[in-house]
């Protein structure tokens, strides 16, 4: 299963889900492999990635194999590829060769399906070729959305693009909407949260990511949050959101020695 962590608005916690879940899921026993796809870098700072080494862009552009970009995290199960600012000029080679521009991702993705139970792609927050590499490379998307007026307001262009790629690319599915820097008993948050489910019926997640200064912390210290503190509200959330992605998605298990 590929998964994008996609909104073209920045800060709404793509990254953080993007890492939580996806060591969530390596915690249970799934083999998991993270791309940090956007060309800030944060997924790969917060993992402690050496930006001399080859990552993101020199895999796609056939600079390197997967074994020379693939790095191994202190946690069992969950290894991730990074990325530096390179993957920007590497985008704008992409956009030169016009039959495979969107497809980049995909053809390299597509040979990692044996040996993964989830690839998690941590997206950028623009509309650009690298996104819509990220979208065509998923079988699903996750949008991380802040429980806020104007968030809401900025989902109609992700929703025309993600219809875009439906109508003439492939079948890309939403995973599910995420409501995060939820705050219980704020009228806006609960406004915002009803309003998704009144635009997108049934495709809200269940669970919401409540604000919790102990996410920005783990990430601080480059750890995702199961590995910092597990008594913390940001922790109960992405337990959840792990729980609810799994019945959504049911794995059989590879074990990571299959992986790697
Ligand atoms: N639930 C939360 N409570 C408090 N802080 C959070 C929460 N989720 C994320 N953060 C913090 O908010 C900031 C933005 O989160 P994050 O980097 O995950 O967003 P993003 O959507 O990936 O941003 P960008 O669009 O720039 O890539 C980070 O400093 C992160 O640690
Ligand atoms: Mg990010």
């Amino acid at each position: 299963m590929i998964i994008a962590f996609a909104n073209q608005k920045g800060g709404v916690a793509k990254t953080t889900t993007c890492l939580n879940l996806g060591a969530g899921l390596a915690l249970r026993g799934y083999s998991t492999l993270l791309i940090d796809s956007d060309p800030q870098a944060s997924l790969s700072c917060y993992l402690g990635a050496d930006a001399g080494k080859p990552g993101l862009g020199d895999w796609l552009m056939d600079r390197a194999p997967f074994d020379q970009v693939v790095r191994a995290t202190p946690h069992a199960n969950l290894s991730y590829i990074s990325t530096s600012e390179r993957l920007i000029a590497d985008e704008a080679l992409m956009e030169q060769d016009k039959f495979k521009a969107l497809h980049y991702l995909k053809r390299k993705t597509e040979t990692l399906r044996d040996r993964y139970n989830f690839i998690l792609i941590d997206t950028m927050p623009s509309f650009s070729v690298l996104l819509a590499n990220n979208l065509v490379a998923a079988d699903q998307v996750v949008i991380p959305v802040k429980l806020e007026w104007l968030s809401i307001q900025g989902l109609a262009p992700l929703l025309a693009k993600l219809r875009d790629i439906q109508d003439n690319v492939k079948d890309l599915q939403i995973l599910g909407i995420l409501g995060t820097f939820n705050r219980k008993g704020v009228t806006e948050c609960h406004k915002c949260l009803s309003e998704l489910e009144a635009q997108l019926p049934g495709r809200v997640f269940a669970s919401t990511i409540q604000l919790n200064s102990k996410l920005a912390e783990a990430a601080g210290a480059g750890k995702p949050i199961q590995h910092y503190d597990r008594l913390c509200q940001g922790f109960d959330d992405y337990e959840k959101l792990t729980e609810e992605v799994l019945k959504k998605c049911p794995a059989k298990k590879k074990t990571h020695a299959e992986a790697r």
